[in-house]
């Protein structure tokens, strides 16, 4: 029973961990231990429970990853609805609210008026239920009176806490925005479109659809977060909006900004800045909100049907509009994918003149059934690439036609093909100049090879003028050939040849990286280098043995193994090497010791903690992983060893007790 308490306690301690610095980096963005070290934490957490299955609580941050999938969804009635917003089209509108909000209020109290603006985010409206500080439900807005209970997808999203700090109410119910920043959704789709699946349309749908998911796994996978911006139940305890949500933050939660202001005047003033500044907030938003501040002004102001007379939503002109779509032309990018592109008579869309807009791939086009020359609905979401939503087909006139994806290459002549299941056709020559340049663009940039002063554009010039063909002829380039093109001159000149020579410094795990194979991101080129040297590769490695690595599975693995098979690609690497960039295989710990290359599973009670152990078997060489397969080499068993132990007596794996692992170690 002893050692029961003390695993609790153990457990609890590392939960205690794994939440704070889990809340340092993903809600305060400051995190103090590095993502390997957090992982350790986390995965020493997750072996710990998985020994001791009666020890694990739904508020473990492991819990996170998603339970089991759901049938539906139970049914969830709002005690205190979730009421929506009547709308302020233009700053008139804004103005007129305040003069009926101060006739309702009358003289006295109007002159203690204030008001809150906040953005108005366009994701889920969600609300979080905590119950003694702890997370117990979520629901989504549904109708406003019900809603659906989605506690176990919320529990994936890593900006909801499941404990709150502080001395929260008994009851609190903060409601906010579930969302899905636009970087997050642009790498998102990018990865789609490289391993050939159909993009989202936009972040508001993703994220819905991912709060809706009935397997918790998925909604996991989205990078999934969340503002709050009220509170329904516990909301009685503060005597404002602002100081509730100066409390939620206090709590822990993430709180959307706000500012507070002392007339109408400079709410608008907040609504007219923020509508110009709408596209760098770096998520979708349609306005602004305005509160009332005072929570006993509230109540005396109440609400008509649906809406609150002490809000409004001011909301900003749609970024969206129409015009013609005059061809659409094909855009090579690196990893050879031909991407539609529209071509369109120039439209104002939220001040800005849009020509261009993506239109995805060949099904794309199809299933909207757009045609050329049709006139277009054109959606511009903050940072995301202005896209075609869809034909006007009312306005067809007969003289449209239907796009065909070309089977060459528009830039080199050579056939591109579509890979059976894949939405992506793509030109099959890796020497195409197309690839060929966005390949130098991405060999350059910072989280590749880094090269300072060498960004887009001077690799279009230097290609263009034909002083590089390839990544390999950067490392040629001479400073008296860059210092006479205009607007560069000596001293960028020699920066950037320091910086280029600079480069060579960059470890294996870049360079793999900056190869630009396809589904090779700097994670997997990572474990990549951990086991092969760019000599292994080049001598060619089987799609087999690279899906023995942990996280490499078979689409990588053959996207890898057929880049190295390719002879341009070996001349290439041969070049590099020559030059002296680093094609060294890279060791996780040290490949010495009596434990080197071996996977080591530890399970049951033990006399000293997990950390120990791990600590141990990586300055042995070894690996520590949490699961026992054909693949491990010892199993170090405690006391009351129990699945795992079983698991390795089948699979025939070496068991050792405590005193066998010292001995192993001191041999
Ligand atoms: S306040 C009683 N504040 O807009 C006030 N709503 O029509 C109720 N929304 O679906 C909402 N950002 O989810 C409020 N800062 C914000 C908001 C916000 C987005 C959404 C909300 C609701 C809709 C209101």
């Amino acid at each position: 029973m002893v050692a029961i308490e003390d695993t609790r306690k153990q457990i609890e301690a590392l939960r205690e961990q794994v939440r704070y610095h889990g809340r340092r980096y993903y809600i305060e963005d400051a995190p103090e231990i590095s993502d390997a070290e957090y992982d350790s934490l986390y995965n020493e957490l997750e072996a710990l429970e998985s020994e001791n299955p009666e020890l694990v609580t739904p508020d473990s941050p492991t819990q996170r990853v998603g339970g089991e999938p759901l049938e539906g969804f139970e049914e969830v009635r709002h005690a205190i609805p979730m009421l929506s917003l009547s709308n302020a089209r233009k700053t008139g509108d804004l103005r007129e609210w305040d003069a009926r909000v101060r006739r309702l209020l009358g003289p006295e109290e109007e002159a203690r008026l204030r008001y809150v603006t906040e953005l108005k985010i366009d994701g889920l409206a969600i609300s979080l239920r905590y119950e003694n500080g702890r997370f117990v439900r979520g629901a989504t807005r549904g109708n406003g009176a019900v809603g659906e209970d989605v506690t176990h997808n919320l529990r994936t999203v890593r900006s909801i806490p499941d404990r709150l700090d502080g001395d929260a109410p008994e009851v609190l119910e903060p409601r906010g925005e579930v969302y899905i920043g636009l970087e997050d959704f642009e790498k998102l789709n990018r990865r789609q479109e490289a391993e050939g699946k159909p993009v989202y349309a936009n972040p508001r749908n993703l994220a819905a659809g991912s709060i809706r998911q009935l397997d918790p796994k998925m909604t996991a996978a989205r990078p999934l977060t969340v503002f709050l911006y009220g509170i329904g139940e516990g909301y009685g305890d503060y005597e404002s909006h602002s100081a509730s949500l100066a409390a939620l933050k206090n709590y822990g939660l993430r709180v959307n900004p706000y500012e507070v202001h002392e007339s109408i005047d400079s709410v608008v003033e907040a609504c007219e800045r923020w509508a110009e500044r709408r596209t760098s907030v770096g998520y979708q938003i349609d306005g602004v909100v305005v509160k009332v501040d005072s929570r006993g002004q509230q109540e005396q102001l109440g609400s008509v049907q649906k809406a609150p007379r002490w809000a409004i939503a001011y909301k900003f002109e749609p970024l969206a509009g129409r015009t013609r779509l005059q061809n659409i032309f094909v855009h090579v990018g690196r990893t050879g994918a031909l991407t539609p592109q529209a071509v369109l008579d120039p439209v104002n869309i939220g001040g800005v003149t849009i020509s261009r807009a993506t239109l995805h791939n060949e099904d794309y086009i199809k299933e909207k059934d757009i045609l050329v020359g049709d006139r277009v609905v054109v959606e511009r979401a903050g940072d995301v690439i202005p896209q075609v939503v869809r034909p006007v087909t009312e306005e067809r006139t007969g003289q449209e036609y239907a796009f065909e994806m070309p089977t060459e290459c528009p830039v080199c002549g050579e056939p591109a093909s579509r890979p059976e299941g894949e939405a992506v056709t793509r030109c099959v020559n890796t020497r195409c100049p197309a690839q060929a340049l966005e390949h130098i663009i991405h060999w350059v940039s910072k989280s590749a090879m880094d090269i300072d002063g060498f960004g887009e554009k001077m690799a279009a010039r230097f290609f263009e003028l034909g002083m590089i063909k390839d990544v390999a002829d950067i490392y040629g380039l001479k400073a008296e050939q860059i210092e006479p093109l205009e607007g560069l001159g000596q001293k960028s000149a020699e920066n950037l040849i320091r910086s280029i020579e600079r480069s060579k410094e960059q470890p294996f795990p870049r360079v793999l990286y900056a190869l630009g194979v396809r589904h090779v991101g700097a994670v997997t080129a990572e474990l990549i280098a951990e086991r092969f040297s760019g000599e292994d590769l080049l001598r060619g490695v089987e799609a087999e043995k690279l899906t023995e690595i942990d996280g490499i599975g078979g689409v990588v693995a053959r996207a890898v193994a057929e880049y190295f098979s390719l002879e341009d690609n070996q001349a290439l690497i041969e070049r590099l090497m020559e030059i002296g960039l680093d094609f060294e295989r890279v060791s996780a710990g040290p490949t010495e010791g009596p434990l080197a290359g071996m996977r080591v599973v530890v399970t049951g009670t033990l006399s000293r903690p997990r950390s120990y152990f791990v600590e141990r078997i990586e300055a042995a060489g070894g690996t520590f992983t949490s699961s026992v397969s054909s693949n491990t080499d010892y199993v170090v068993a405690g006391d009351g060893a129990g699945s795992k132990l079983n698991k390795a007596r089948d699979a025939g794996v070496t068991i050792l007790d405590e005193d066998g692992f010292e001995g192993l170690l001191s041999t």
